[in-house]
């Protein structure tokens, strides 16, 4: 089999002394689709910002087509082809969107045709074409969100991590969004995609890793995935075997421990 895109290796993620991911295995093949679904607080963003170069982990590796780019800065995946889709308003608030396109397209490949590139856009995304004279900061939510990701596929990364694109967006933007995802996957880009809700996620991807409290404990098609999705987005699910295991070595500690917020509120 050909190098994956993108592979974490046995990868443990922390901030500060909180830690985050725990053993964490992921690969996202050529071409392949990779949903990551799970509870609020489960570690998808923090998954999202290891495989970008935006979070060094403190364990394991991350490589790019088989390249160890553990530690180095996120221009170094950048340059590898890794796009992360950013989340919230990153464009440019007074410029208009022809002008906030221009202005990626151009720092990305200064002797590219900025005007095919830029018909590009407004095909993958219509609205966009619509509003092109609009200034960026009075976009709604859903269009400012097609604009960041249509800065980035445009210049065709080899793996867009697309970070909850749907949140707070209306089902029909949802629907948008998630038409071009599968434009973009359909014409052999690789996706790594984090999503709350399983529906798009589902429809879209060959693959799903399920995450729960740091940990991978699902990792498989989605028809197999079955009675677990269910359950998987619960915020308070299961306890995962090593939550089990933690909480029998410090049993014992809590059971000593006075509880300084006295009990429920
Ligand atoms: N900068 C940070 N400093 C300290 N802890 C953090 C930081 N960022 C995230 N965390 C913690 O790491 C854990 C995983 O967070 P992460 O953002 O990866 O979750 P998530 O699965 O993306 O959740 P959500 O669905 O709510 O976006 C959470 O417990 C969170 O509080
Ligand atoms: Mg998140």
């Amino acid at each position: 089999m050909s190098d994956p895109v993108l592979e974490l290796d046995h990868v443990d993620a922390a901030y500060g002394p909180f830690r985050a991911l725990f053993d964490i295995n992921l690969r996202v093949g050529a071409g392949e689709a990779v949903a990551l679904v799970g509870a609020n607080g489960a570690g998808k963003s923090t998954i999202a910002r290891v495989a970008s170069g935006l979070l060094a982990p403190t364990a394991g590796a991350v490589l790019v087509d088989g390249t160890d780019l553990t530690g180095a800065p996120p221009f170094r995946f950048a340059r590898a082809g890794i796009a992360h889709a950013p989340e919230g308003r990153s464009t440019f608030a007074s410029l208009t969107v022809s002008e906030n396109l221009q202005l990626a397209f151009r720092a990305a490949r200064p002797r590219r045709d900025v005007a095919a590139d830029l018909d590009e856009a407004f095909t993958l995304f219509p609205r966009l074409g619509e509003r092109r004279d609009q200034v960026a900061g009075t976009l709604s939510g859903g269009e400012q969100r097609m604009l960041a990701l249509a800065r980035v596929l445009v210049l065709r990364p080899r793996l867009l991590i697309a970070d909850e694109l749907s949140l707070g967006l209306a089902p029909i933007v949802t629907a948008e969004v998630y038409r071009v995802l599968t434009q973009v996957r359909d014409a052999g880009t690789s996706l790594l995609v984090v999503e709350q809700h399983l529906d798009h996620a589902l429809a879209l991807a060959h693959r799903v890793v399920v995450l729960q409290q740091g940990e991978v404990t699902f990792d498989g098609g989605p028809d197999e995935l079955g009675e677990l999705s269910a359950t998987v987005l619960l915020p308070a699910g299961a306890p995962s075997r090593a939550e089990t295991a933690e909480a029998a070595e410090t049993a014992e500690t809590a059971e000593t421990a006075e509880d300084p917020a006295g009990g429920e509120p």
